[in-house]
């Protein structure tokens, strides 16, 4: 199950009937879960993934764009139906053939997820659904609905939280104890205007319920009353206003991350930020690569140690706005991961003020 997972019994009941009834005509089938940016397709997907479990071989395969899917087949897929050996495939050919094989043993659930809607990834699609035996199903998550059309699947479009279901959801996520007399005068209210105040998107009301759980250690309820103020519609508004929030919390040392015109006028948290958006997709990035980077920003002229100290304060604030996740400490380093449509939000707004595809200065290129 998906880290806090809070179960919307709606659309996991209608996308398990769907897979059920599919599974009893015995052929091969295929559906999709279609929605905009976290409205939390995969979370659902992983949910219903782990529900068929007991009664099928279960395959998660991250897609995401332009995928490699024969390094995926090899180090995510085959893996799973052949107790943990890695493939060795060099040709998508013979995993077709192997995959064939292998299902007219076992019949196999593959959600493939975050799938989009390029022309040598719907090819591969096809040519894997050709493959499988009758009784495998297929289940897509995806951004668009014309993919599913594309790949033959049933579309089953995933919306916000409904408004009747929004503060259970919120307060399932926040994992609030309102018998607590002490939680429910502290929460209620800031509770009450974040719902009224929001769409119902998933990540933006997972996103505040995590404020909330963190109390004020992070980020001030009145910081976020603020934030909330006004209504929130949809992950852009939510992310402008989230980087509009972000602010040092010391300022031990005054400079900028990267040579940007002063105009620009960003704060060092925000220009972290905005860094984030040459991470790759869907992947752990380390505090270390970006100490690199800004020792390789000649107008930086902290000692290594300000530098670490810098990055670190600043991507714990980062951490307390939920922006970013932290996952382990090694020697020092510290690993997190985003969401994707926060890398993404980051990658925009990092071009239109770093211009920094045309000016190849610190990052000229993705990492
Ligand atoms: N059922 C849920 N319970 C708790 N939190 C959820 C749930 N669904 C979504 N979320 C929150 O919303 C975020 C986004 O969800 P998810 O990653 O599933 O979105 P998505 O629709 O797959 O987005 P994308 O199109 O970018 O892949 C999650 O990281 C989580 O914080
Ligand atoms: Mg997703």
């Amino acid at each position: 199950m998906p880290t806090g997972y809070v179960a919307r019994d709606d659309p996991e009941k209608k996308v398990l009937e769907i897979l059920e009834r599919e599974k009893s005509v015995g052929i091969v089938s295929s559906q999709g879960i279609h929605g905009p940016g976290g409205v939390g397709k995969t979370y659902l997907a992983q949910a219903v993934a782990w529900k068929m479990r007991g009664k099928m071989e279960v395959v998660f395969v991250e897609v995401g764009t332009n995928p490699n899917m024969l390094s995926i087949m090899n180090s995510s897929f085959y893996p799973y139906l052949e107790n943990g050996t890695k493939g060795n495939f060099t040709e998508l050919e013979d995993v077709w053939i192997w995959l064939s094989k292998i299902t007219k043993k076992k019949k196999v659930l593959i959600v493939l997820d975050d799938v989009w809607s390029e022309k040598t990834t719907i090819q591969i699609l096809w040519q894997m659904r050709e493959a499988l035996s009758d009784g495998s199903q297929l289940l897509y998550t995806t951004r668009t609905k014309d993919l599913l059309l594309k790949v033959k699947a049933t579309p089953y479009e995933l919306g916000v939280v409904p408004e009747a279901e929004r503060w259970d959801f919120f307060v399932n996520c926040a994992a609030l104890n309102l018998e607590d007399e002490q939680v429910k005068a502290n929460t209620e209210q800031i509770g009450k205007a974040i719902i009224e105040n929001t769409d119902g998107l998933p990540i933006i009301l997972d996103n505040y319920a995590q404020h909330l759980k963190q109390g004020t250690e992070g980020v001030s309820f009145q910081d976020l009353l603020n934030q909330i103020k006004d209504e929130v519609t949809g992950s852009e508004q939510w992310l402008e206003r989230s980087f509009h929030a972000l602010k040092p919390s010391t300022n031990f040392i005054d400079c900028d991350v990267l040579s940007l015109p002063k105009s620009n006028d960003l704060n060092r948290v925000q220009q972290l930020f905005l860094c984030l958006g040459v991470f790759k997709d869907d992947e752990r990035f380390r505090s270390s690569v970006l100490e690199t980077i800004y020792k390789l920003s000649d107008e930086i002229n902290a000692s290594e140690e300000d530098i670490k100290k810098i990055v670190h304060e600043d991507l714990n604030i980062l951490a307390n706005h939920s922006l970013i996740k932290f996952i382990h400490e090694q020697n020092g380093d510290l690993t997190y991961t985003m969401h994707d449509i926060v890398r993404e939000y980051a990658l925009k707004k990092g071009e239109q003020t770093f211009r920094y595809k045309e000016s190849g200065r610190c990052f000229g290129h993705r990492l």
